[in-house]
């Protein structure tokens, strides 16, 4: 069953509390790179939670002080091919995530990085810690940022700003991201907990069906996406199987044994 997870489960699910479900990613020691364990988890909590439970709002949030989520894990995006690509892994699981029935908010401390900022766009609401930094490093890695953030970040923060962003790769602090509109609210990190708890309590109180549709509603102006994600996993399978992804990957993975 979703709700009976174990202290070293990949999600740690929190009971409900007046319909409000937290998912907490659990791997801190990685930054909470997401792994398959990890997706895998997700998308059985939804499954249990989308019919199951008076659920009202879900928050996501990253187990430990330093990242919401570093990321896809590299060690195992290294070995995936063109067809991993055409599955979407992560895509798959956060376009169910953003239309899961209720709302979302992503509660961010530290690192929010590749997939991990990709997940928190999928959320309705971003609030978070003064220690955050958003990014996609993607093209770095010889990949793209294939799970959202080159539809969801520019519906966010505009074009201009979305480009900026997808092309360096740079880091954006706690400050200018709620400067851009990439987060809903700032707190210091101490307060991350009971500010995004406030938020969902607002949300929670008012009226379960009314507050569905609203969400709907505005899911409809996200407009006709089909093409771009198509595109999108068609490009990702050319990169995956490029030589130069696996090169920079490597590069990553053994920079510990270089440094030594
Ligand atoms: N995938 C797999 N493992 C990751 C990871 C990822 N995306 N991000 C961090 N980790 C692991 C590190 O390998 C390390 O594991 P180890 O202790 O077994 O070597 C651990 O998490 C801690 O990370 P570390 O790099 O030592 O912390 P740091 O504070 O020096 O650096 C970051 C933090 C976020 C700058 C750095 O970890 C990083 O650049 N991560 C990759 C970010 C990225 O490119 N994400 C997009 C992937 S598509």
């Amino acid at each position: 069953m979703a709700h009976a997870t174990r202290a070293d489960s990949p999600v740690l699910l929190d009971v409900l509390q007046d319909g409000v479900l937290t998912l907490t990613l659990n791997r801190p020691e990685k930054l909470n790179a997401l792994d398959q364990a990890m997706i895998d988890a997700l998308h059985a909590a939804l499954d249990y939670y989308a019919t199951n439970g008076d659920v009202r709002v879900v928050i996501l949030t990253g187990a430990g002080q330093k990242a919401f989520a570093a990321g896809a894990d590299i060690g195992q995006l290294r070995d995936r091919r063109a067809p991993d690509a055409l599955r979407a892994i992560n895509a798959a699981l956060f376009d169910r995530i953003a239309a899961f029935p209720c709302p979302t908010i992503a509660a961010v401390r530290g690192f929010a990085l590749g997939g991990g900022c990709e997940l928190a766009l999928a959320c309705d609401l971003r609030v978070c810690g003064l220690s955050a930094k958003f990014g996609q490093p993607e093209t770095g890695l010889g990949i793209l940022a294939a799970a959202g953030a080159t539809w969801r970040l520019p519906a966010l923060i505009g074009l201009g700003r979305a480009r900026e962003l997808l092309y360096t790769g740079r880091l954006v602090d706690a400050t200018e991201a709620q400067a851009i509109g990439l987060v809903n609210q700032v707190v210091p990190d101490d307060e991350l907990t009971a500010a995004v708890d406030e938020m969902a309590g607002l949300i929670a109180r008012n009226d379960r069906l009314a507050t569905r549709l609203t969400k709907q509603s505005l899911r409809m102006i996200e407009g006709q996406l089909e093409q771009v994600r198509m595109f999108v996993s068609a490009a990702q399978a050319v990169c995956f199987d490029s030589p130069e992804k696996v090169r920079r990957m490597d590069a990553f993975l053994d920079r510990k044994k270089k440094r030594a």
